[in-house]
C-alpha cells in the first residue's frame, strides 16, 4: 500500500470511530494537512449529520466550506467534543511533533480546548524518539534571530521557512538535527524563549488515540 493509501484508511478509521457519537450539538475540531484532508473528503459524505466544525487553518476551513461544511471560530462555541488531525511523528506515549503545515498554535488551541483528541497517521510517523522531523517552533517576526540563538544554545539548528507566514501573521523555524528524548521537559523550555509563539511538540497534551495506517490494518494506540 502506498503511504497515502495508508492515510486514507486512517482517515476512514477516523470517521467510523466518531460518526456513532454525532448528535446536534457535536462540534468537531478538525486539522491541517494532507491526512485532515483526506478526513475532511471522507467528512463530505456525511455532512447532512454534521452541524458544527472548528478549523485549525484558514485552508481546512476554506475545503471544509467548500463542501457546504459549517465552520465556526473558535470563539463562538462551548466545546470542542473531538479534534481529529495528522502528526509529522508519534512516540508510543502519543507525544507528537506537528506543524509541518505550519499550523501547529491553532492545532495546539484546539488540541487544549478539545475532549478528546484523535491523532491519525501512516506507519512512517511512529517513531521511538522523536526528532528526526525538524522541529517547528512559531515566532513573532521581531524575534527570530534571537530565538534562533536560544535553539542553538540547546542544541539545534534552527532553518528559517522563508516562504511562510502563518495564519497569525507570524514566521517559522524549523529545528533540526535535535533528538528529543524528553519532550515534556523541551515543550516547556522551548514556550519559554521570549518570542516563541508556540513549539510543535504536543506532550503537556499528547493525543488520546492515534489510529495508524499500516500494511497489516489501522492498529489503535491510547494513550495509558
Ligand atoms: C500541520 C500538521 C500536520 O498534521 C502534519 O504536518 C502532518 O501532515 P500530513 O498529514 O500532510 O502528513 O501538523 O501543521
Amino acid at each position: 500500500m502506498t503511504q497515502d493509501e495508508l492515510k486514507q484508511a486512517a482517515a476512514a478509521a477516523a470517521l467510523d470511530y466518531v460518526q456513532p457519537k454525532l448528535d446536534n450539538n457535536t462540534v468537531l475540531g478538525i486539522g491541517t494537512g494532507s491526512t485532515a484532508e483526506l478526513f475532511i473528503e471522507a467528512l463530505a459524505r456525511i455532512k447532512g449529520q454534521l452541524n458544527a466544525t472548528v478549523a485549525s487553518s484558514e485552508a481546512s476551513a476554506r475545503r471544509l466550506k467548500s463542501h457546504g461544511i459549517p465552520v465556526y471560530e473558535l470563539n463562538t462555541v462551548n466545546c470542542v467534543d473531538f479534534y481529529v488531525d495528522g502528526a509529522d511523528e508519534s512516540n508510543r506515549a502519543l507525544q507528537l511533533i506537528k506543524g509541518g503545515g505550519a499550523a501547529l498554535t491553532r492545532e495546539k488551541i484546539l488540541t487544549a480546548v478539545a475532549e478528546e483528541f484523535i491523532c491519525i497517521a501512516d506507519e512512517s510517523k511512529l517513531v521511538h524518539t522523536l526528532g528526526n522531523f525538524p522541529l517547528p517552533v512559531e515566532v513573532i517576526p521581531m524575534a527570530r534571530s534571537y530565538v534562533a540563538r536560544e535553539l542553538v544554545k540547546l542544541g539545534g539548528d534552527p532553518v528559517y521557512r522563508e516562504t511562510v507566514i502563518t495564519d497569525n501573521g507570524n514566521v517559522i523555524l524549523d529545528v533540526h538535527n535535535f533528538p528529543i528524548p524528553q519532550p515534556l521537559a523541551m515543550e516547556k523550555r522551548i514556550n519559554n524563549i521570549t518570542g516563541v509563539v508556540t513549539n510543535g511538540l504536543f506532550a503537556q497534551k499528547p493525543a488520546d488515540l492515534l489510529l495508524l495506517g499500516t500494511t497489516e490494518g489501522v492498529k489503535t494506540l491510547r494513550t495509558e
